[in-house]
């Protein structure tokens, strides 16, 4: 039986939604974007347990058209509303919601169980289905891309993604499209990629030529980096941001994005130097509590004494010449990951990686700026 027939559609399992909620609660009845809403699992769990309203967003018009019928956010109106969008485009589309700041924004990247579980979307190697991949439903597919894509640039997407066998997966792509044979379902490009690999014994050959096509065909990597900067724009002091990334790709731009944010350079050290006389005095003596994968307000203690004991020990020359203002802190110092049981109940949490920042206050600016500038005094 082709595995077509067998498909159903599936449920969407939130990862970390524990965490979401303890990093939101404390906004109040603040305005918080769910940028990704899926089917709506993050959502519905604020809007259970906190206070805050919320604006959705996401691109696929099927998740559109499934919040605005499922009877719980219908329920919610009040303090729920979705719209069909990118949200590297989010402050123009919330814009003509006459929104223009926000308290939280909630970005849970990738693919909804539904999306991945549905032939017809073409992102599963292992059902067979159109080379859609598109989560809008619109733009080029990834049949349109590997009919137009040169053999460079496909292994170039192929080696972002890790794909060792890069060159020869797009060199066979490109033999078979000259004779005219060009996949043209999901199985058959699986195959011809499991041909041309080396089979491993923990994933399938395919999964990172598919991962490359779908990064490529939603240009995802750059709607992160655009979305964390429409993030920025629409965050009010003292909001917060928290992004869920499923893989090193993702988690790589929203860590450089919120260390950049925090005054911290790639190496995790603080660009505005601290002396030892700005310290507290259990600082000085060392000593320092770690738990850094708590969540709340002993976590952004945690988080100060973090800073300054990194920058203690590991002080760049150049820092002293750099005065740098942050403008986020860091909620949690490392990302979070889901714990034990979670990953047991659901196996897709195991690659998560959440992480949070906080938009400083003003108080706050105005405080790190005289640091800034004593600092650069003594330098
Ligand atoms: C992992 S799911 C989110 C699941 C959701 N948090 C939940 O609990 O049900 C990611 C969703 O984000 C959407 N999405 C991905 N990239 C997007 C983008 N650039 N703009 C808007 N939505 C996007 C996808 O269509 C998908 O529905």
């Amino acid at each position: 039986m082709s595995k077509r027939a067998t498909h159903t559609p599936t449920t969407h399992t939130s990862v970390m939604t524990r965490e979401v909620v303890e990093l939101f609660a404390p906004l109040g009845e603040g305005l918080v974007l769910d940028a990704t809403f899926g089917r709506g699992g993050h959502a519905r769990a604020l809007l259970q347990q906190t206070s805050c309203r919320i604006v959705a967003l996401d691109c696929d018009p099927e998740a559109v058209v499934y919040g605005r019928q499922e009877p719980f956010f219908q329920a919610h109106a009040a303090r729920f509303r979705l719209e069909q969008g990118f949200f590297a485009q989010s402050a123009a589309l919330l814009a003509r919601q006459n929104l223009h700041s926000l308290d939280g924004i909630l970005f849970d990247y990738g693919l909804s169980s539904p999306q991945l579980d549905d032939p017809k979307r073409g992102f599963s190697f292992q059902r067979q289905g159109p080379l859609d991949m598109r989560m809008a439903q619109s733009g080029t597919s990834a049949q349109e891309l590997l009919e137009r894509i040169s053999e460079e640039e496909l292994t170039q997407a192929l080696r972002l993604c890790g794909e060792r066998h890069a060159r020869r997966i797009a060199h066979a792509l490109f033999e078979a499209r000259a004779q005219g044979k060009l996949p043209q379902d999901t199985l058959a490009l699986a195959a011809l990629v499991r041909a041309q690999s080396v089979r491993h014994a923990r994933i399938d050959a395919a999964t990172k030529t598919f991962m490359a096509l779908r990064i490529a065909v939603n240009d995802e990597l750059t709607q992160i980096a655009q979305g964390l900067e429409q993030a920025d724009r629409l965050l009010r002091t003292g909001g917060r941001i928290v992004a869920i990334a499923f893989h090193s790709l993702e988690d790589r731009i929203v860590k450089r994005q919120f260390s950049t944010w925090a005054g911290r350079d790639a190496t995790g050290c603080s660009r505005h130097r601290a002396s030892l006389q700005d310290l507290p005095s259990n600082e000085k003596s060392g000593n320092h509590e770690s738990g850094d994968q708590k969540i709340g307000d002993q976590e952004i203690g945690d988080q100060k004494i973090g800073d300054h004991e990194i920058d203690n020990q590991r002080t760049h020359p150049l820092h002293h010449r750099t005065p740098f203002r942050p403008l986020y802190r860091l909620l949690l110092r490392r990302p979070h990951r889901a714990s034990a049981l979670e990953v047991a109940a659901n196996p897709r949490a195991r690659s998560a990686r959440l992480r949070a920042v906080e938009k400083l206050a003003r108080a706050n600016l105005a405080e790190s700026s005289a640091l800034s500038a004593k600092t650069s005094r003594a330098a």
